[in-house]
């Protein structure tokens, strides 16, 4: 039997009480709190009796848990995992809790703990003897149990709270709604993904990427993803200021087939979309292959209306096959002469390889009247017309410092502006009234 459940965000943790329980203990990542308490509750066995909540849940998320398992598992006990804190008794006082465990207890106090709970859950009718398969470790008449054991911060790393002697469980209140949630795609509905490439570092390709999502959530809140495939180096929850618990590494891990697992691995923008993090170190990066990146990239599209795809500099492995399963690429380049020659190259590579996608966007960024080069000059250098340029603004670095996307900081920019005229390329019902671009066909749409 499971008899155990334990939700929490520390691996280091789960795989302590792992080894403790063994067999006897599920886990739930407390990932899934992002959805609600509802998201984990699917997941919690139906004959878990003692459930451990902790650590790094908040205040917030083990009120909703404990509502919800209480609940829908009449008689559970239930263990708040957290550190003695100053807020420790407000947590005791307000929650229906039977003990509280220090993640840092040694082993032996953390199983007299769970031993000494089962057998008051037994004797109390609450759970069936066989319900914990291995033998526990006191005997019930050795238990002096629990009337209101009192917190005590300076002696005990457990503590055990009141425990009720009734068997009556509250009705919960409706758990915590999310604020937000992800909008259903209908199956064949068109999705588009984009990508953002640049043959030279340092091009603004994160930027337009970064601001273009934010564009695109616009138009399809929530439905938006932004995938930082950057695999090295990437920077952009920096640049959002986001503090991600999962990254790209674990939405190309074998678990994160399954779209409700890869979507607990997204980080959610206040702006109404997601963010795929890149990988916390340069070598776990180097473990994303090219392939689990496309596959990546198809699975989104099933769940996302817009996947959008920041790209390392040049024309790697992983760019090269991204290519392949976008709908659009946004072709990004500064007006250095070294830099446009580059992008003329990777126009002929890409050709030559037929890996250029049916939708073209070539964006001149950080244009300057000052370069010495004109417009007309920088399409001949690189070959093609021009379709957006984007202005040098200290705005852009201003943003980018504040942790906020430029096109939601300063409207009026014109490095802004231009940037949500990329965003009208790929959506033009974002404005269609003032949109004169006309829309190319998709490669996933009917000519
Ligand atoms: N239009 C612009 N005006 C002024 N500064 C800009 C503009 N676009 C980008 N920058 C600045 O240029 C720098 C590089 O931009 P960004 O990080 O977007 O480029 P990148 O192509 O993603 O770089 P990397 O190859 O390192 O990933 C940043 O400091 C950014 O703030
Ligand atoms: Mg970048």
């Amino acid at each position: 039997m499971t008899a155990y459940v334990l939700v929490s965000r520390s691996a280091e943790f789960e795989t302590r009480l792992r080894g403790l329980l063994g067999e006897r203990l599920s886990v739930v990542p407390g990932e899934f709190l992002t959805f609600g308490p509802e998201a984990v509750m699917d997941r919690v066995p139906e004959d878990t009796r003692v459930a451990l909540l902790g650590p790094v849940l908040n205040y917030e998320e083990t009120k909703g848990l404990v509502e919800a398992l209480t609940a829908r598992h009449r008689g559970l006990g239930v263990i708040v995992v957290r550190e003695q804190r100053s807020d420790l008794e407000d947590w005791v006082d307000e929650l229906e809790l039977h003990a509280v465990l220090s993640p840092e207890a040694s082993d032996e106090t953390t199983m007299g703990l769970l031993d000494r709970l089962a057998m008051w859950l037994i004797a109390n009718g609450r759970a069936d003897e066989h319900d914990f398969d291995a033998p526990l470790a006191l005997e019930i008449d050795d238990m002096p149990f629990i009337e209101s054991a009192r917190l005590d911060a300076e002696s005990a790393l457990v503590s055990v709270a009141t425990v009720s002697d009734s068997n009556d469980v509250e009705v919960a209140t409706d758990p915590d709604v999310p604020e937000w949630e992800f909008p259903p795609i209908q199956a064949g509905s068109p999705t588009d993904a984009i990508a953002v490439i640049a043959p030279k570092g340092g091009q603004g390709k994160t930027t337009i990427a970064i601001n273009l999502a934010t564009g695109l959530a616009e138009v399809a809140p929530n439905s938006v993803v932004l995938v930082d495939a950057d695999l090295q180096f990437g920077d952009i929850t920096a640049a959002l200021s986001l503090s991600p618990t999962r990254t790209i590494v674990d939405a190309v891990d074998e678990a994160a087939t399954d779209e409700l697992v890869l979507k607990t691995t997204l980080t959610h923008h206040e702006d109404g979309f997601f963010v795929v993090a890149s990988a916390p170190s340069p070598e776990l990066g180097d473990r994303v292959s090219p392939l689990s990146l496309a596959r990546l990239i198809d699975q989104l599209r099933a769940s996302f209306r817009y996947v959008v795809v920041d790209t390392t500099p040049g024309l790697g492995e992983h760019t090269l096959i991204a290519l392949e399963h976008v709908t659009d690429a946004i072709f990004v380049t500064n007006m250095g002469v070294p830099s446009l020659r580059a992008m003329r190259t990777e126009f002929e590579i890409l050709t030559k390889l037929g890996l250029m996608p049916s939708n073209r966007h070539i964006v001149v960024n950080q244009t300057d009247k000052n370069s010495g080069l004109s417009i007309r000059d920088v399409e001949n250098i690189i070959g093609a017309p021009i379709d957006v340029e984007v202005p040098k603004s200290s705005a852009v670095l201003l943003a980018s410092n504040r942790g906020v996307p430029l096109i939601h900081d300063d409207v009026r920019d014109p490095a802004a502006r231009a940037i949500r005229s990329i965003v009208l390329r790929i959506a033009p019902e974002a404005f269609p009234k003032r949109s004169k671009i006309q829309r190319r066909r998709r490669s996933n749409e009917p000519e």
